[in-house]
Protein backbone atom coordinates (compact mmCIF):
# COMPACT_ATOMS: atom_id res chain seq x y z
CA UNK A 1 0.00 0.00 0.00
CA UNK A 2 1.61 3.36 -0.96
CA UNK A 3 2.02 5.72 1.89
CA UNK A 4 1.26 8.41 0.23
CA UNK A 5 -2.30 8.39 -1.71
CA UNK A 6 -2.98 11.41 -4.57
CA UNK A 7 -6.21 12.13 -5.81
CA UNK A 8 -6.66 14.65 -8.88
CA UNK A 9 -9.80 17.06 -8.90
CA UNK A 10 -8.80 19.22 -11.19
CA UNK A 11 -7.90 21.81 -10.53
CA UNK A 12 -6.90 20.77 -7.68
CA UNK A 13 -5.43 17.78 -6.21
CA UNK A 14 -5.53 16.08 -2.29
CA UNK A 15 -2.27 14.30 -0.89
CA UNK A 16 -2.75 12.65 1.89
CA UNK A 17 0.08 10.52 4.61
CA UNK A 18 -1.07 6.78 4.42
CA UNK A 19 0.61 5.09 7.62
CA UNK A 20 -2.30 5.57 10.35
CA UNK A 21 -0.63 2.85 12.32
CA UNK A 22 2.40 4.89 13.17
CA UNK A 23 0.00 8.45 13.25
CA UNK A 24 1.62 9.19 9.74
CA UNK A 25 5.39 9.49 11.24
CA UNK A 26 7.67 10.83 8.88
CA UNK A 27 9.71 7.54 7.85
CA UNK A 28 12.20 7.49 4.69
CA UNK A 29 9.48 5.92 2.70
CA UNK A 30 6.27 8.57 3.24
CA UNK A 31 8.73 11.43 2.81
CA UNK A 32 9.98 10.08 -0.49
CA UNK A 33 6.63 9.71 -1.30
CA UNK A 34 5.60 12.90 -0.46
CA UNK A 35 7.95 14.35 -2.27
CA UNK A 36 7.93 12.47 -5.43
CA UNK A 37 4.17 13.21 -5.47
CA UNK A 38 4.57 16.96 -4.84
CA UNK A 39 7.06 17.59 -7.66
CA UNK A 40 4.95 15.46 -10.02
CA UNK A 41 2.36 17.68 -9.39
CA UNK A 42 4.08 20.77 -9.88
CA UNK A 43 4.86 19.65 -13.01
CA UNK A 44 1.61 19.37 -14.25
CA UNK A 45 -0.80 22.35 -15.59
CA UNK A 46 -3.97 21.64 -14.75
CA UNK A 47 -3.04 20.86 -11.13
CA UNK A 48 -3.21 24.42 -9.44
CA UNK A 49 -3.38 23.68 -5.69
CA UNK A 50 -2.77 20.89 -3.44
CA UNK A 51 -3.80 20.10 -0.54
CA UNK A 52 -1.88 18.31 2.32
CA UNK A 53 -3.46 16.08 4.85
CA UNK A 54 -3.16 13.39 6.90
CA UNK A 55 -5.73 11.07 8.68
CA UNK A 56 -8.66 12.84 11.30
CA UNK A 57 -6.32 11.32 14.55
CA UNK A 58 -3.24 12.96 12.86
CA UNK A 59 -1.97 15.41 10.29
CA UNK A 60 1.67 13.42 11.27
CA UNK A 61 3.03 12.74 14.75
CA UNK A 62 6.63 13.80 13.75
CA UNK A 63 10.05 12.36 11.73
CA UNK A 64 10.02 8.11 12.67
CA UNK A 65 11.19 8.17 15.92
CA UNK A 66 12.25 4.32 15.89
CA UNK A 67 14.13 5.40 12.36
CA UNK A 68 16.20 8.34 14.68
CA UNK A 69 16.72 5.93 17.14
CA UNK A 70 18.72 3.36 14.82
CA UNK A 71 20.96 5.98 13.48
CA UNK A 72 24.31 7.63 13.53
CA UNK A 73 25.26 11.15 13.02
CA UNK A 74 26.65 10.39 10.09
CA UNK A 75 23.78 7.98 8.79
CA UNK A 76 21.64 11.15 8.81
CA UNK A 77 24.22 13.05 7.00
CA UNK A 78 25.24 10.64 4.36
CA UNK A 79 21.35 10.01 3.77
CA UNK A 80 21.08 13.36 3.37
CA UNK A 81 17.00 12.67 4.76
CA UNK A 82 16.60 16.72 5.90
CA UNK A 83 18.30 17.65 2.52
CA UNK A 84 14.75 16.34 1.07
CA UNK A 85 12.46 19.03 2.83
CA UNK A 86 14.76 21.59 0.47
CA UNK A 87 12.04 20.27 -2.76
CA UNK A 88 9.32 21.38 -0.93
CA UNK A 89 10.51 24.90 -0.74
CA UNK A 90 11.07 24.89 -4.65
CA UNK A 91 7.21 23.62 -5.05
CA UNK A 92 5.74 26.31 -7.06
CA UNK A 93 2.08 25.49 -6.60
CA UNK A 94 0.29 27.29 -3.26
CA UNK A 95 -0.01 24.10 -0.87
CA UNK A 96 -2.54 24.12 1.69
CA UNK A 97 -1.88 21.88 4.79
CA UNK A 98 -5.55 20.34 6.41
CA UNK A 99 -4.36 19.54 9.68
CA UNK A 100 -6.76 17.40 11.96
CA UNK A 101 -5.36 16.22 15.29
CA UNK A 102 -1.80 15.72 16.22
CA UNK A 103 0.35 17.65 13.68
CA UNK A 104 3.84 17.55 15.68
CA UNK A 105 7.60 17.69 15.38
CA UNK A 106 8.34 16.98 11.77
CA UNK A 107 4.80 17.28 11.03
CA UNK A 108 4.12 20.77 12.77
CA UNK A 109 6.91 21.75 10.77
CA UNK A 110 5.64 19.98 8.06
CA UNK A 111 2.72 21.94 8.45
CA UNK A 112 4.02 25.10 8.34
CA UNK A 113 6.32 24.54 5.20
CA UNK A 114 2.58 24.44 3.43
CA UNK A 115 1.52 28.38 2.06
CA UNK A 116 -1.23 28.15 5.01
CA UNK A 117 -3.10 25.74 7.44
CA UNK A 118 -6.03 25.18 7.45
CA UNK A 119 -7.00 23.38 10.61
CA UNK A 120 -9.69 21.04 12.24
CA UNK A 121 -10.79 22.10 16.07
CA UNK A 122 -8.97 19.08 17.14
CA UNK A 123 -5.95 20.03 15.78
CA UNK A 124 -2.82 20.26 18.31
CA UNK A 125 0.48 21.27 17.09
CA UNK A 126 3.88 21.08 19.25
CA UNK A 127 7.35 20.71 19.15
CA UNK A 128 8.49 18.02 21.39
CA UNK A 129 11.75 16.87 20.35
CA UNK A 130 13.81 18.28 23.31
CA UNK A 131 11.84 15.93 25.30
CA UNK A 132 13.75 13.13 22.97
CA UNK A 133 16.93 14.71 23.19
CA UNK A 134 17.02 16.44 20.13
CA UNK A 135 15.91 19.62 18.37
CA UNK A 136 13.30 20.13 15.69
CA UNK A 137 15.64 19.63 12.39
CA UNK A 138 13.02 20.42 9.70
CA UNK A 139 13.40 24.34 9.94
CA UNK A 140 10.82 24.08 13.28
CA UNK A 141 13.16 26.69 14.95
CA UNK A 142 13.16 28.87 12.20
CA UNK A 143 9.95 28.80 10.80
CA UNK A 144 7.85 28.98 13.86
CA UNK A 145 9.41 31.31 15.39
CA UNK A 146 8.79 33.27 12.62
CA UNK A 147 5.10 32.37 12.07
CA UNK A 148 4.50 33.02 15.91
CA UNK A 149 7.40 35.23 16.87
CA UNK A 150 10.17 34.72 19.92
CA UNK A 151 7.74 34.19 22.87
CA UNK A 152 5.43 31.56 21.94
CA UNK A 153 8.20 29.91 19.90
CA UNK A 154 10.26 29.31 23.28
CA UNK A 155 7.57 28.12 24.67
CA UNK A 156 6.31 25.50 22.38
CA UNK A 157 9.78 24.79 21.68
CA UNK A 158 11.35 24.52 25.07
CA UNK A 159 8.35 23.38 27.32
CA UNK A 160 6.92 21.18 24.66
CA UNK A 161 3.80 22.44 25.17
CA UNK A 162 0.73 21.66 22.59
CA UNK A 163 -1.37 24.68 21.03
CA UNK A 164 -4.59 23.87 20.14
CA UNK A 165 -6.13 24.94 17.02
CA UNK A 166 -7.87 27.74 18.61
CA UNK A 167 -4.61 29.06 20.21
CA UNK A 168 -2.34 28.04 17.25
CA UNK A 169 -5.13 31.02 15.11
CA UNK A 170 -4.36 33.64 17.34
CA UNK A 171 -0.83 32.96 17.50
CA UNK A 172 -0.91 33.48 13.57
CA UNK A 173 0.51 29.68 12.92
CA UNK A 174 -3.28 29.21 11.24
CA UNK A 175 -5.21 30.59 8.86
CA UNK A 176 -8.68 29.01 9.49
CA UNK A 177 -9.82 27.23 11.65
CA UNK A 178 -12.75 24.58 10.68
CA UNK A 179 -15.52 22.26 12.69
CA UNK A 180 -14.10 18.71 13.21
CA UNK A 181 -16.26 16.77 10.61
CA UNK A 182 -15.23 18.94 7.69
CA UNK A 183 -11.54 19.67 7.83
CA UNK A 184 -11.03 18.27 4.43
CA UNK A 185 -13.54 19.78 2.81
CA UNK A 186 -13.03 23.01 3.86
CA UNK A 187 -9.42 22.95 3.03
CA UNK A 188 -10.37 21.90 -0.25
CA UNK A 189 -12.56 24.60 -0.38
CA UNK A 190 -9.76 27.16 0.22
CA UNK A 191 -8.04 25.34 -2.59
CA UNK A 192 -10.21 25.70 -5.16
CA UNK A 193 -10.63 29.23 -4.44
CA UNK A 194 -7.06 29.46 -4.82
CA UNK A 195 -6.78 27.79 -8.24
CA UNK A 196 -9.72 29.99 -9.74
CA UNK A 197 -7.18 33.05 -9.56
CA UNK A 198 -4.43 33.68 -12.43
CA UNK A 199 -2.08 30.71 -11.92
CA UNK A 200 0.79 32.63 -12.79
CA UNK A 201 -0.23 35.61 -10.50
CA UNK A 202 -0.49 33.30 -7.53
CA UNK A 203 2.82 31.38 -7.80
CA UNK A 204 4.30 34.95 -8.25
CA UNK A 205 2.84 35.80 -5.11
CA UNK A 206 3.44 33.01 -2.96
CA UNK A 207 7.03 33.43 -3.61
CA UNK A 208 6.84 37.32 -2.97
CA UNK A 209 5.19 36.56 0.20
CA UNK A 210 7.70 33.86 1.14
CA UNK A 211 10.77 36.73 0.41
CA UNK A 212 8.98 38.85 3.40
CA UNK A 213 10.02 35.29 5.77
CA UNK A 214 13.68 35.25 4.00
CA UNK A 215 14.45 38.81 3.45
CA UNK A 216 15.01 42.38 4.36
CA UNK A 217 11.70 44.98 3.50
CA UNK A 218 14.06 46.70 1.16
CA UNK A 219 14.83 43.19 -0.84
CA UNK A 220 11.27 42.30 -0.63
CA UNK A 221 9.65 44.93 -2.09
CA UNK A 222 12.16 45.34 -4.86
CA UNK A 223 11.52 41.16 -5.28
CA UNK A 224 7.95 42.54 -5.32
CA UNK A 225 7.80 45.23 -7.75
CA UNK A 226 9.98 43.12 -10.26
CA UNK A 227 7.23 39.83 -9.74
CA UNK A 228 4.49 42.26 -10.52
CA UNK A 229 5.82 43.66 -13.69
CA UNK A 230 6.24 39.93 -14.88
CA UNK A 231 2.76 39.20 -13.93
CA UNK A 232 1.92 41.95 -15.97
CA UNK A 233 3.58 40.28 -18.79
CA UNK A 234 1.67 36.98 -18.57
CA UNK A 235 -1.47 36.44 -20.45
CA UNK A 236 -3.40 35.74 -17.64
CA UNK A 237 -2.66 39.28 -16.88
CA UNK A 238 -4.26 40.43 -20.07
CA UNK A 239 -7.20 37.84 -19.98
CA UNK A 240 -7.77 38.65 -16.30
CA UNK A 241 -8.32 42.72 -16.81
CA UNK A 242 -10.16 41.93 -19.94
CA UNK A 243 -12.91 40.14 -18.55
CA UNK A 244 -12.91 42.55 -15.64
CA UNK A 245 -14.28 45.26 -18.01
CA UNK A 246 -15.58 42.88 -20.43
CA UNK A 247 -18.00 41.96 -17.07
CA UNK A 248 -17.59 38.07 -17.54
CA UNK A 249 -15.69 35.32 -15.64
CA UNK A 250 -11.81 34.88 -16.90
CA UNK A 251 -10.30 31.98 -18.10
CA UNK A 252 -6.73 31.86 -17.05
CA UNK A 253 -3.95 29.36 -19.11
CA UNK A 254 -1.40 29.31 -16.87
CA UNK A 255 0.63 31.59 -19.19
N1 LIG B 1 7.47 7.93 15.16
C1 LIG B 1 7.20 6.61 15.09
N2 LIG B 1 6.06 6.07 15.56
C2 LIG B 1 5.18 6.89 16.14
C3 LIG B 1 5.38 8.28 16.27
C4 LIG B 1 6.60 8.80 15.72
N3 LIG B 1 6.89 10.12 15.75
N4 LIG B 1 4.32 8.84 16.89
C5 LIG B 1 3.46 7.85 17.16
N5 LIG B 1 3.97 6.67 16.71
C6 LIG B 1 3.36 5.32 16.79
C7 LIG B 1 3.39 4.80 18.22
O1 LIG B 1 4.65 4.21 18.50
C8 LIG B 1 2.26 3.79 18.18
O2 LIG B 1 2.72 2.62 17.54
P1 LIG B 1 2.39 1.16 18.19
O3 LIG B 1 0.89 1.06 18.16
O4 LIG B 1 3.07 0.21 17.26
O5 LIG B 1 2.93 1.18 19.57
C9 LIG B 1 1.25 4.44 17.25
O6 LIG B 1 1.97 5.42 16.49
C10 LIG B 1 0.12 5.15 17.99
O7 LIG B 1 0.72 6.05 18.92
P2 LIG B 1 0.38 6.03 20.49
O8 LIG B 1 -0.04 4.67 20.93
O9 LIG B 1 1.54 6.66 21.21
O10 LIG B 1 -0.90 6.99 20.49
P3 LIG B 1 -1.39 7.96 21.67
O11 LIG B 1 -2.73 8.46 21.24
O12 LIG B 1 -1.26 7.31 22.99
O13 LIG B 1 -0.34 9.19 21.66
C11 LIG B 1 1.02 10.90 20.63
C12 LIG B 1 -0.25 10.03 20.53
C13 LIG B 1 0.92 11.88 21.80
C14 LIG B 1 1.14 11.66 19.32
C15 LIG B 1 2.25 9.98 20.86
O14 LIG B 1 2.23 8.94 19.86
C16 LIG B 1 3.58 10.68 20.73
O15 LIG B 1 4.01 11.35 21.66
N6 LIG B 1 4.26 10.53 19.58
C17 LIG B 1 5.58 11.12 19.35
C18 LIG B 1 5.50 12.61 19.09
C19 LIG B 1 6.90 13.19 18.93
O16 LIG B 1 7.71 13.20 19.84
N7 LIG B 1 7.19 13.71 17.73
C20 LIG B 1 8.48 14.31 17.39
C21 LIG B 1 9.33 13.33 16.67
S1 LIG B 1 10.97 13.90 16.43
C22 LIG B 1 10.95 14.87 15.05
O17 LIG B 1 9.93 15.09 14.44
C23 LIG B 1 12.34 15.37 14.63
C24 LIG B 1 12.41 16.46 13.62
O18 LIG B 1 11.89 17.54 13.76
C25 LIG B 1 13.26 16.27 12.47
Amino acid sequence: MSAVLVEREEPIAVVLLNRPEALNALNDEVMGELVEALEELDREDGIRCVVLGGSERAFAAGADIGQMAEASAMDMYEARRIDRWDALRRVRTPLVAAVSGYCLGGGCELAIACDLIVASETARFGQPETGLGIIPGAGGTQRLTRAIGKAKAMDVILSGRFLDAEEAERAGLVARVVAREAWLEEAKAVARAIASKGPVAQRLAKESVNRAFESTLETGLDFERKALYLAFASEDAGEGLKAFTEKRKPEFRGR
